[in-house]
């Protein structure tokens, strides 16, 4: 693997399925006592932003894989005064094994993983949320056995999101077939789709629900945008994720969204709260997910 992971561009293929491989054995494994690659090591675990999963899975995780997870409030440390992220990438190599960043600008991150010397994971920026992504894959595995071109997935929403953008990696990755359905006024990244076939770009919330497997949605509102509420409330309203929709997908079609949800806003309450949801599974995958990826990139 690359020394960091800021995107799914930074994985293989190969990569992907080492990356599955661990975690299901971390998985099936969990409170064996012998697994302690991050032993005597410490990583620093950066958020500019809320968040309650990746915090809380980062911290765990670090500790059971035996090293000592440091958080680290952006507003509090001397980059938020000024100081360059190119100084603190140098000073933060020379104290700590490895670092895990939540941020806005998915630039930033690509800097202070260019300056440093030690391996950089994004937690999420705007544009970017790879942890998120891999341990929705991995739930996808878990249920249909598989993640390949048999399988079809329709995220509803912000089609410029970091969620839509990684979704649109994720099917470069994999060859999962992944319907965006959007308006036009977030329509997903022309550029990052690229000459991809698999992935389709659909403005009717009902067509794009065809033959899906798995429906996926994430708040219309990200963090950062908050400014923008009316006008999200507004356009993404005709794409809530319902029950009405599963009737035109597979009928084992499943329900997946990153957290956290608004019922009402993005999806239905009856959606999110019905047998067909597995976001719990997805939520406790990342957990195992970010493990086997720390192993991989610090535990040397
Ligand atoms: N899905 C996710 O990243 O959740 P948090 O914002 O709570 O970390
Ligand atoms: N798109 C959301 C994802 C939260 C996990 C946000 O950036 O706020």
């Amino acid at each position: 693997m690359k020394k960091d992971l800021l995107t799914l561009q930074d994985i293989t293929r190969d990569d992907l399925e080492k990356i599955f491989e661990l975690s299901a054995k971390l998985k099936n494994e969990r409170g064996n006592q012998n697994f302690k690659p991050l032993a005597g090591k410490s990583v620093g675990l950066i958020f500019a932003k809320s968040s309650t999963r990746t915090r809380i899975s980062f911290e765990v995780g670090v500790s059971e894989l035996g090293g000592y997870p440091l958080y680290l409030d952006q507003s509090k440390m001397q980059v938020g005064r000024g100081e360059t992220i190119a100084d603190t990438a140098h000073v933060l190599s020379r104290y700590i094994h490895g670092i895990v960043i939540r941020t806005f600008a998915h630039a930033d991150v690509e800097e202070l993983a260019k300056e440093a010397s030690i391996p950089v994971i994004n937690a999420l920026t705007d544009e970017f949320h790879p942890c998120q992504l891999l341990a929705d894959m991995l739930t996808i595995k878990e249920y249909s056995g598989k993640v390949d071109n048999s399988i079809r997935l329709a995220f509803y929403g912000d089609g410029r999101s970091n969620m839509a953008n990684s979704l649109i990696l994720a099917a470069k990755l994999t060859g999962m077939e992944l319907v965006i359905a959007a308006p036009a006024e977030e329509a997903p990244n022309r550029e990052l789709i690229g000459d991809a076939k698999n992935i389709i770009w659909e403005k009717d919330p009902v067509k794009a629900a065809e033959g899906v497997d798995y429906f996926y949605t994430d708040v219309w509102v990200s963090m950062g945008f908050e400014e923008e509420r009316a006008r999200r409330m507004e356009i993404f309203r005709p794409y809530q994720v319902t029950s009405a929709l599963f009737e035109k997908a597979k009928p084992q079609a499943k329900f997946l969204h990153c957290l956290p949800a608004h019922r009402g806003e993005e999806v239905a309450a009856d959606v999110m709260d019905s047998s067909r949801s597995i976001v719990f599974d997805e939520a406790e995958n990342r957990l195992h997910v970010q493990k086997a990826v720390m192993s991989m990139l610090m535990g040397k």
